[in-house]
């Protein structure tokens, strides 16, 4: 169908004065005894094209036309508005693609985002998540830009997998068959399964993406991620989208070198892109939302031992839910308190008790923690988490004992570090939560089209 992109007749003039063909939904409509004027949005722009419509004129207008939420291909002329120059047009020809009966459910202007989260497959046409998903394509373009400009190899990486990456159990398991009776044992029923074994789905691309960098030196890889938790929260969904690059010749400061960069010119190239809907967030759903993000691209992130932390945590006039020990994993809380209250920036925390981390992690010299680092941001908590990667395959096998781990499906991980092994350090960054911090959106399920959490499949 020719048409125009309703975003070009907004944001240029080289189509006033001509005649175009736009299509798009009805947003708003406004009727008068001699003017009427349809707001029509075709998802190419936050902005909506005015329609004005001279009813003393021959062209003829159905009823349909000024539903809510129907669907128009409309032809007319390109014009300056008088009062404020936006372009707009006037209509000579309106067809109606889709009538929409009343019972559309977007009758009220302004609609509660949980209210919205009940109908997916309409929600795309409010103005919020028209915003959130241009913003979301922007950044996924940002990520693969920052890569390939530096010689990263973009690598797809197994979704369906035999070994649980980060250790943590939280694998949804892939089979074809159900357990039942007939089997003496559970190695029986995995044998007689689809792959013959125990398979899931991946909780991340790391131990192939190292397989990828130690032939291609640096890579990335973004694809979803599975991961079972039981977490009702914020930020958690069972279904996420991670950016996941990994490097050879790495070491832990050259890493947050590198993730402080990403995240730093994502940031920079959605603010220069996505100006409208970066007022539009501010406006709506974060205050303050482009000075923070502009103080982001301007100074550099901290950089802080866990043992630091612990001690600010320890010493805080706050009473947390969760005690604070050297040893323990960091609550969300936690993670809050040190990047919101204490540094009011993205933090680095670096060096964390081997205990609470994944077997994978290169161990320091101390023998009590490993170098891995989450990045925390205001806001959000923890938006990144990597490390250096343990090498030493003496050293990889003891971490992977002390863990009570199996070498079974880990043979190609640990032939890494027999053969030729470097340093190399890699991270991932959660995409929906990179989107949350952008657009200020407070809930995960509001960033990704089809939201899976415990309980909830759309
Ligand atoms: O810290 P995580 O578990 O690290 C890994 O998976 C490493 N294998 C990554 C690597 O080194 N290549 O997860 C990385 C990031 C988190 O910081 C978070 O942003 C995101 O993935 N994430 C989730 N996002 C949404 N929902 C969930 N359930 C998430 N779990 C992790």
């Amino acid at each position: 169908m020719k048409h125009t992109d309703i975003e070009k007749i907004l944001k240029t003039d080289e189509f006033v004065g001509k005649e175009v063909t736009v299509c798009g939904w009805v947003r708003t409509a406004r009727d008068s005894k001699n003017v009427a004027f349809l707001a029509l949005n075709d998802g190419t722009s936050l902005n909506h094209l005015q329609i004005v419509i001279d009813k003393n004129s021959d062209i003829s207008v159905s009823s349909e036309a000024m539903k809510l939420g129907a669907s128009l291909k409309v032809t007319g002329k390109v014009v300056k508005n008088t009062n404020n120059s936006t372009n707009e047009i006037n209509a000579e020809e309106i067809e109606v693609l889709g009538v929409c009966p009343p019972d559309y459910p977007l009758q009220k202007k302004f609609q509660k985002l949980e209210t919205l989260r009940e109908m997916p497959h309409i929600r795309v046409r409010t103005n919020t998540f028209n915003a959130v998903f241009r913003v979301r394509s922007v950044l996924a373009a940002a990520i693969h830009r920052f890569f390939q400009e530096r010689g990263y190899v973009y690598i797809n990486t197994p979704l369906i997998t035999g070994s649980d990456c980060e250790g943590a159990g939280e694998m949804f398991q892939v089979t074809t068959i159900g357990y039942s009776k007939d089997y003496e044992n559970e190695e029986d029923y995995y044998a007689d399964d689809f792959f013959g074994k125990k398979t899931g789905l991946s909780v991340s691309g790391q131990l192939e993406g190292e397989v990828a960098a130690m032939g291609l030196g640096k890579i990335y890889t973004f694809g979803p991620s599975f991961r079972a938790e039981n977490s009702n929260t914020q930020r958690h969904v069972a279904e996420f989208w991670h950016v996941e690059p990994e490097i050879a010749f790495c070491e832990l400061p050259d890493l947050i070198e590198i993730a402080e960069d990403m995240m730093k010119y994502i940031i920079r190239d959605y603010m220069e892109k996505c100006p409208d809907e970066l007022a539009f967030f501010e406006q709506r759903f974060e205050k303050g939302l482009k000075d923070k993000l502009l103080s982001v691209v301007n100074n550099d992130f901290a950089v802080v031992d866990y043992t630091e932390a612990i001690d600010i945590l320890k010493k805080a006039d706050v009473k947390f839910e969760y005690p604070v020990e050297w040893g323990c994993d960091l609550q969300s809380e936690h993670e809050r308190y040190i990047t919101e209250q204490v540094y009011k920036k993205p933090v680095f925390l670096i060096n964390y008790p081997k205990g609470i981390k994944s077997f994978y992690m290169k161990q320091n010299a101390d023998g009590k923690t490993v170098a891995a680092t989450d990045l925390l941001v205001p806001g959000v908590g923890e938006i990144i988490g990597g490390s250096e990667r343990e090498a030493d395959y003496d050293k990889l096998i003891a971490a992977m004992e002390e863990k009570g781990m199996s070498k079974e499906g880990y043979e190609f991980y640990l032939d890494l570090r027999k053969f030729g092994s470097v340093p190399h350090s890699g991270f991932g960054l959660g995409f929906e939560r990179m989107i949350m911090y952008c657009t200020g959106m407070a809930n995960i399920r509001d960033v990704i089209l089809y939201p899976r959490t415990v309980g909830n499949i759309k």
